[in-house]
């Protein structure tokens, strides 16, 4: 089953209007949308309808980083999928490590707020992964297939729905797995979206690595059998840096 590879940017709470004209304007001038690999940025909600206009016609993506599961109503500052869909967005990140550490975000919640996203005709990114203390006990497995089983929807298809593998003692600090662990980690992440949403649906879905990826290691972890692209935090804020790792998908 072939999986297109996506490198996509987290551009997290970083950019001002400035960042759309230099670092999106940037990156979509040197992608080939001919590429083998799709592209995405994910900046802040305040630069999403502007980066949305700026990179029109590269074929460049552009998401958002979180939504409220509501289309509409009294939520004092949220943000709809509907909203996001408005201005442009396809994709929204759910489910970070930082949601989850900031804003108590459970599996259920990541849940329901997939379900509007696909309601609103946008897709997933839904992150799972391990802090360093479960790594270190042995839970990596077990955490990360329990975060497939409360997360991820039930209508998932590989069509509307991208996994992101991060381990949280990976996430800017230039620690990362050894691909063989990368690789074991992300087959047993497939094991758990197949018991859940069957074979054909798993073997489709993509599961990014997300983790200090840079475009020194990016090769070695895009070319494993189960890694089907990167979900990219500080690296996606340097033209190059983020192109270098674009570059390095064969
Ligand atoms: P870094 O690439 O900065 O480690 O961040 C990864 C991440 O959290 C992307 O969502």
């Amino acid at each position: 089953m072939s999986r297109k590879i996506l490198i996509a940017g987290n551009w997290k709470m970083n950019g001002l209007k400035a960042e759309v004209s230099s670092l999106a304007k940037g990156v979509s001038a040197k992608y080939n949308n001919n590429s083998a690999y799709e592209m995405l940025i994910c900046p802040p909600f305040t630069l999403v309808a502007n980066a949305v206009d700026t990179v029109k016609g590269s074929g460049l993506k552009v998401g958002a980083q979180d939504c409220h599961f509501n289309t509409n109503g009294a939520h004092t500052a949220d943000i709809s999928p509907l909203m996001l869909k408005d201005a442009g967005a396809e994709y929204v990140i759910l489910g970070h490590s930082e949601r989850r550490a900031d804003h108590g975000e459970s599996d259920s919640l990541v849940n329901k707020k997939a379900k509007a996203v696909y309601e609103a005709g946008l897709k997933a990114i839904i992150c799972i992964g391990e802090s360093d203390e479960q790594n270190k006990a042995g839970k990596a497995v077990e955490v990360n297939q329990s975060q497939v089983a409360g997360s991820v929807p039930d209508n998932a298809t590989a069509e509307n729905t991208v996994i992101a593998y991060e381990p949280i003692w990976a996430i800017g600090t230039g620690r990362i797995p050894t691909s063989d662990d990368i690789q074991n980690i992300h087959a047993e992440i497939r094991k758990a979206l197949a018991s859940k949403l069957g074979q054909s649906v798993a073997d489709g879905m993509r599961i990014l690595y997300g983790g200090s990826m840079k475009p020194t290691n990016a090769e070695e972890i895009l070319a494993l059998a189960d890694v089907d692209g990167g979900l990219i935090g500080g690296a996606s804020l340097k033209v190059d840096d983020f192109m270098g790792i674009g570059a390095c998908v064969k």
